[in-house]
């Protein structure tokens, strides 16, 4: 597996199609789940730059905090609770493009203005969600729904 990346600077489309097989290679031949969270988080905060990038995992009914890049955040979360906690419960992505209009939304930190959550499923059961935060409002749309799910549906678990 190829341990650098290679940062495309095009449109946002040409960075996901840049990097998804790059993540793709991160992971083969590589079945520790925990490594391969820790590398997608570190790829996608490495070529977008965002605030924060990490993933949550269903624990005894509670989202728990698992491998992220950017600050210290909130470690557990309630299934219908702020932004995680309700695409675990819709087992569907969430896109918010301002949080402070988002019922329930939960400020891991003030600095966060828009965010989606993915959740990560197998047969249909969420077993986690990949979270990314912006910085600055209204930055994710359709393009980030489709690639990051096929970004976490490289994870077997
Ligand atoms: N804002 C999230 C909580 C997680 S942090 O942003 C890292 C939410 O409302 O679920």
């Amino acid at each position: 597996m190829a341990e650098d990346l290679t940062i495309n600077k095009g449109t946002k489309q040409e960075q996901y199609e840049s990097l998804f097989p790059q993540i793709r290679g991160l992971l083969e031949g590589e079945t520790d789940l925990v490594a391969n969270l820790g590398n997608i988080a570190a790829a996608l905060k490495e070529q977008f730059g965002w605030f924060w990038v990490g993933f949550y995992l269903v624990k005894d009914q509670e989202l728990v905090l698992g491998p992220f890049q950017g600050p210290v955040a909130c470690t557990r979360i309630r299934k219908g609770r702020g932004v995680c906690g309700t695409s675990w419960e819709k087992a569907s992505t969430l896109i918010v493009p301002d949080v402070e209009k988002f019922p329930g939304h939960i400020a891991c930190s003030s600095l966060s203005k828009s965010e989606i959550v993915v959740p990560v499923l197998r047969d249909n059961a969420v077993l986690g969600v990949l979270d990314v935060d912006s910085e600055l409002p209204d930055q994710f749309d359709d393009t980030d729904k489709q690639w990051l799910e096929k970004i976490v549906a490289l994870l077997s678990f």
